[in-house]
């Protein structure tokens, strides 16, 4: 989506044209037909209001929709303004109209409102067609531009920052939504590559034999039942000082979760394609902060990998030795993520000394089953990064919920015959769950566990996505970067 700014005059040609409404104050200069068509409608301004009219301007019919922005005063008033942009872009994405003009005369808007507004109808754009050869004419998307008048001065500025941060969003949604046999680790590390290249990101990246080598015997048991080989993918962006000890992003990034031997049903499976999406998440986070050149050195890991049960796969019962030395018997090969973020998370304590650590991972049924889907899960061995997080959830609408850990949940997974057992009991399966993770955290380093499981793909459309990825992390990644590492 093309963003403009424009003066009014420029704009006088336009044929769609939207007005923002705060609530129960209609702009005073509507032609009657429109404020006539509010009032029969029961249009107020409500956050989420739309109602659309069509006028005659200079010989021409022009059709104006209004689009409600709630109270002035409102507290979620950043997410009203997100939702109006939105939904305007959902209306008219495939109306045929190739121009949204969104004339901001009289609504009051700040810079940073304006800018609210924008992000909400680039994210709602996004769509995925390349898989679609039949979709008819009057089905494709005709909006490509939005024009934006009487904005404040400062607004192009401040949404040359925010825009950095969609294209993130918009990367994770094509990694998440792309199928298995398109996503797949080698495949997600060109994918990246590409779409990195020039943003002076630095990428590393671990082969099967280099992970060997490291004794990531955890990653790659998981590994070993896939034709597809695995990847260890490391980003680099060091706005910050240099040389200074970054903060680390750990993705799991199971490019396709068949659970291995202990095989899931086939009802949903096809879901799993989306169980790299922490993964995604990391690698959107990285393009979001290099793109608007954020003052601060971030690591990025995704650890990349497809666990499925061929005859070379690993079995319940099997004992592997991770990274950090630590040994693991396998109860099921379907709890393969922690299996994966461990490896990923000793490694990235061992080369990059992180002074923090956030991993966000698929991680867990069970966390679905807790907070449905408003809520990622979150586990942390430090209360000040877990305040940070929780804000930033707040601020970026990716909210976060926190859980509890300690010693009596971390003994449900101590094992008869090694240190650990890769699953617990069936209760408290996402706190065991990040009980084993917490394991391979050392020094007592700053820590959160972030289980999206329930937050990645949705089957309804939501506020900024439609039905499918939603690009989850992103937004909340790089406002915890903003407010707790950049200033
Ligand atoms: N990728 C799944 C978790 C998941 C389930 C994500 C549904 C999204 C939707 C994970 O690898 C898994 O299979 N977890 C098991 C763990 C269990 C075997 C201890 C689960 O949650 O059932
Ligand atoms: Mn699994
Ligand atoms: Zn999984």
């Amino acid at each position: 989506m093309q963003i403009q700014f424009l003066d009014a005059a420029a704009a006088s040609a336009s044929r769609l044209i939207a007005r923002l409404v705060n609530q129960d104050a209609m702009p005073a200069d509507l032609e009657p037909v429109l404020a006539e068509a509010a009032k029969l409608s029961r249009f107020s301004g409500k956050p989420g209001q739309i109602c659309e009219g069509f006028v005659e301007r200079d010989g021409q019919t022009v059709r104006v929709a209004l689009a409600g922005i709630g109270k002035t005063a409102a507290k979620d008033r950043r997410s009203a303004l997100e939702r109006a942009g939105a939904g305007l872009v959902a209306k008219y994405l495939i109306s045929g109209h190739d121009e949204l003009t969104i004339d901001l005369t009289g609504t009051g808007l700040s810079a940073e409102d304006t800018v609210s507004v924008l992000t909400g109808a680039n994210l709602r754009s996004w769509r995925h067609d390349i898989y679609r050869t039949k979709l008819s004419e009057e089905k494709k998307p005709s909006l490509n531009t939005i024009s934006v008048v009487s904005a404040p001065a400062e607004a192009a500025a401040i949404w040359a920052v925010e825009a950095a941060v969609c294209e993130g969003v918009a990367f994770t949604k094509e990694l998440v939504t792309e199928p298995g046999n398109a996503i797949y680790p080698e495949s997600f590390v060109a994918r990246c590559q590409s779409r990195l290249e020039g943003t002076g990101v630095k990428m590393r990246v671990l082969d099967e034999n280099e992970m060997r080598a490291l004794g990531m015997g955890a990653l790659l048991g998981v590994a070993q039942g896939s034709a597809r080989a695995p990847r260890m993918l490391v980003m680099e962006w060091e706005g910050g000082n240099p040389g200074a000890a970054p903060i680390a992003l750990v993705g799991k990034g199971v490019t396709f979760d068949s659970g291995g031997i202990s095989i899931k049903p086939a009802g949903g499976m096809e879901d799993m394609k989306w169980d790299m999406g922490g993964a995604g998440a990391v690698a959107g986070a990285m393009l979001a902060v290099a793109g608007r050149k954020a003052k601060a050195n971030i690591v990025g890991v995704c650890g990349l990998v497809e666990n499925m049960p061929d005859g070379n796969a690993q079995r319940p019962g099997d004992v592997v030795t991770s990274m950090s030395g630590q040994t693991v018997e396998i109860i099921n090969t379907d709890a393969e993520g922690r299996l994966v973020l461990c490896d990923a998370l000793t490694f990235v304590q061992r080369e990059y000394s992180p002074v923090k650590i956030v991993n966000l991972a698929t991680l867990t049924g069970a966390i679905i089953v807790s907070l449905g889907r408003e809520y990622g899960g979150m586990f942390a061995n430090d209360d000040s990064l877990a305040a940070s997080l929780d804000s930033a959830g707040q601020i970026s609408g990716d909210r976060l919920w926190r859980f509890p850990l300690g010693p009596a949940y971390d003994k449900l997974i101590d094992s008869q015959i090694a240190d650990m057992k890769n699953a617990g009991p069936r209760f408290g399966g996402s706190i065991t769950a990040a009980q084993f993770l917490q394991r391979f955290i050392e020094d007592g380093t700053p820590w959160a566990h972030l289980d999206i499981a329930g937050m990645v793909w949705a089957d309804k459309p939501g506020a900024t996505w439609d039905k499918g990825a939603t690009g989850f992390g992103v937004r909340l990644l790089d406002r915890y970067v903003r407010d707790a590492v950049e200033s």
